[in-house]
């Protein structure tokens, strides 16, 4: 195992046990893009070793480290080519996802040994994706407003209230949730109606002309 010397090192089991600082951040991060995640601040000459335990959904934990003294660095058993340094870790240890796929939600932490003590940051990446918005007329004063394959689900509401029901339907494989809301205005004189979209990745409205009934 190439992090074994993080481990076996009993110097660094010692320094261990002197004391511990943890933060924790949740940090959501839209599919596709560049996610960054740093480190906490440390004194740099103090720095021992640095490792990036990344635990995603239903796999196990996979390791990444930086060795000071030796200059050494080891992507230990984490194979995703899309997680890596974000820099040369001898500058700044900042670990980079790019592009961040919808499999990348987890937790990461930065863990710093120092001859200071221990430092540790570890954050909640949560991977959103932007809902495909739709508004159609199905039949005479009926709308249905779909908000397709979006992370998390998104709300559904209407302006013109209706007889309306809404579902849920998850895809079970990559935890994204499409909602569609279904509405009637039977015997209404409604003719616009509009339907708004909220979702952490921005909100939508959009309008339609119903026919006449
Ligand atoms: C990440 O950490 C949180 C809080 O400790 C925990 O509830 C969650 O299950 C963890 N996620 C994974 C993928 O291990
Ligand atoms: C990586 O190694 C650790 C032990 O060093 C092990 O617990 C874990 O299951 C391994 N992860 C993968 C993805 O092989
Ligand atoms: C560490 O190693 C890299 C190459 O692996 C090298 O470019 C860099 O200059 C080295 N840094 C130090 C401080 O020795
Ligand atoms: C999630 O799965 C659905 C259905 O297979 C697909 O339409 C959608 O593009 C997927 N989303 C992502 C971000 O992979
Ligand atoms: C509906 O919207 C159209 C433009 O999209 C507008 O011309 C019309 O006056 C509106 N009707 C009502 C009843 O608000
Ligand atoms: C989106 O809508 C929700 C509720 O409808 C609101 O709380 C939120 O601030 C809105 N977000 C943006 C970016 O406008």
């Amino acid at each position: 195992m190439p992090c074994t010397w993080i481990t076996s090192d009993l110097q660094l089991r010692l320094i261990l046990t002197l004391f511990l600082v943890a933060v924790e951040t949740s940090q959501s991060v839209l599919v596709d893009t560049k996610a960054l995640l740093t480190c906490p601040p440390v004194r740099w000459p103090s720095v021992l070793v640095v490792t990036w335990e990344i635990v995603l959904r239903d796999k196990p934990p996979c390791f990444r480290a930086y060795r000071r003294d030796t200059n050494q660095t080891t992507r230990g058993n984490c194979t995703d080519k899309r997680i890596t340094w974000a820099s040369r870790p001898d500058k700044n240890p900042a670990l980079q996802v790019d592009p961040v796929a919808i499999t990348h939600d987890g937790n990461y932490t930065c863990q710093i040994v120092t001859s200071d003590g221990n430092f540790h940051h570890e954050y909640h990446l949560q991977v959103l994706v932007p809902p495909d918005v739709t508004l159609i007329q199905t039949e005479k004063g009926t709308a249905v407003c779909k908000a397709a394959a979006g992370k998390p689900a998104a709300q559904i509401s209407w302006t013109s209230e209706g007889d309306c029901v809404t579902e849920q339907k998850p895809y079970w494989g990559n935890g994204t949730v499409t909602v569609q809301s279904t509405c009637r205005w039977g015997g209404r004189h409604v003719l616009n109606v509009s339907c708004s979209v909220s979702h952490l990745t921005g909100n939508k409205s959009l309008l339609i002309q119903l026919s006449q009934g």
